[in-house]
């Protein structure tokens, strides 16, 4: 998604600008062009050099912007604005946030950030009381009202203070994902006022405390599916089984186990959702019997007694309230199509989206995916082999705007 996207990255003067080193080097390393604009607070914790260095251009800082331009170019502060497809403006100090606030034009950073149109992706980072001052949370509601900016984090964690709360920056791979949306979104909030109740992931049905039925879901597709929707402005909700992928921030996530555990929390949630996406792959199937001890080898049966367990979307998707969307997923291998389609009907969903899963690329696990999106009464789409995060906005992209 970055290849030939225009990235501008904004540093000020925080202890997490190291952190950008890697940002700049991923966004470089997925094909993105990137310039770098460092405050003079920035140049004291990173070097423009490293900076340049990785972003395969100069970076640029205060003394850049009071000199002459040339006569044939525009002012510095004008070109770079115009250049930007998005502003990443990473660690965002409570100074810079307050600047940006008031509109404030007192650098090369803030006039960059003025004399542009594009979407501005802040990723503040600062120590928990700062962050929490009421005169920064009034900075932050100011800016929250305004379209162009989105927001990434901050974090919890631990600080360069030692102190543990919220004030983190965000990790690159939540800040990647982002970016990656703003320049397939162009920063649109097409799904702002909306609640998306998505799942992720598998489940597994365990015998004993430690053998399980379950399938080699990580969460991926789910995880992008959650994000996406949060970048398009939705208000997420997020039910995901067993995983070892990072969680998205910005959602409710809530943790599950087993099927019976997912379809408690779907049937609760679902009710306040405007749409439903049913992206995990439920193990179809438990054993009869659960021992809460563990099974000794020996007397391990030799044939597993198995019961289904409920089909949870079409538990939901037959209890639906006028306005629901119910978007179903398809794991298949052979003719995907005609399987696919019935699924549609059988358990009267408005999408489905059909994966082959006898493919050597995509499907679990895989960075990509490929899809066919088929709709109630209508004609599909076909995605090629796309990241997960982009087949996730052609998803929404297809579901808001089916024709
Ligand atoms: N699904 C569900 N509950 C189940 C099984 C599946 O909600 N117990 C959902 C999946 O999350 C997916 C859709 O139903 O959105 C289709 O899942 P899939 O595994 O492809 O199909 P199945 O219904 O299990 O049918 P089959 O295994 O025969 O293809």
């Amino acid at each position: 998604m970055f290849a030939d996207h225009r990235v501008l990255v904004g540093v000020s003067g925080g202890i997490a600008a190291y952190k950008v080193c890697q940002l700049v080097s991923d966004l470089i390393q997925s094909g993105a062009e990137v310039r770098v604009v460092l405050t003079s607070a920035a140049h004291r914790f990173i070097q423009p050099l490293t900076l340049a260095t990785l972003a395969r251009h100069r970076a640029y800082v205060d003394e850049d912007f009071w000199v002459a331009h040339a006569e044939s170019a525009k002012p510095l502060h004008i070109e770079l604005g115009q250049w930007a497809e998005v502003l990443v403006l990473a660690p965002l100090t409570a100074n810079t946030l307050a600047k940006l606030a008031f509109g404030l034009a007192d650098n090369l950073l803030s006039n960059v950030v003025l004399a542009s149109d594009s979407p501005v992706l802040l990723a503040p980072a600062m120590n928990t009381v700062m962050w929490e001052q009421e005169t920064v949370q009034r900075n932050v509601h100011l800016l929250a009202q305004t379209a162009r900016f989105h927001w990434s984090g901050p974090d919890q964690g631990l600080m360069a203070c030692d102190t543990t709360g919220v004030g983190r920056m965000v990790e690159v791979a939540e800040l990647l994902p982002h970016v990656e949306s703003l320049l397939w979104t162009k920063g649109t909030r097409d799904l702002q006022g909306k609640r998306v109740l998505v799942s992720a992931g598998g489940t597994r049905e365990f015998l004993d405390p430690v053998r399980f039925i379950g399938n080699p879901s990580t969460g991926k597709m789910g995880f992008a599916l959650a994000r996406s929707a949060y970048h398009r402005g939705a208000q997420v909700v997020l039910v995901h089984g067993p995983t070892q992928e990072p969680l998205p921030l910005g959602m409710e996530n809530l943790a599950v186990t087993n099927a019976h555990q997912m379809h408690e929390l779907m049937r609760k949630r679902a009710p306040e959702a405007d749409f439903v996406v049913m992206n995990a792959a439920v193990a179809d199937v438990r054993p009869r019997s659960y021992s809460p001890a563990k099974i000794p080898k020996k007397e391990l049966p030799s044939h597993l007694e198995l019961e289904s367990v409920p089909d949870i979307l079409q538990d939901l998707a037959q209890k639906r309230t006028p306005g629901q969307c119910f978007i179903g997923f398809a794991a298949q291998t052979g003719d995907i199509q005609e399987a696919a389609t019935a699924k549609l009907e059988r358990k009267d969903l408005d999408f489905l989206v059909a994966n082959p899963v006898d493919q050597p690329t995509g499907g679990f696990g895989q960075e990509d995916n490929q899809a066919i999106l088929l709709r109630r009464n209508g004609a599909g789409r076909i995605v090629p082999l796309v990241s997960k995060l982009e087949l996730a906005h052609r998803i929404w992209d297809f579901v808001l705007r089916p024709v």
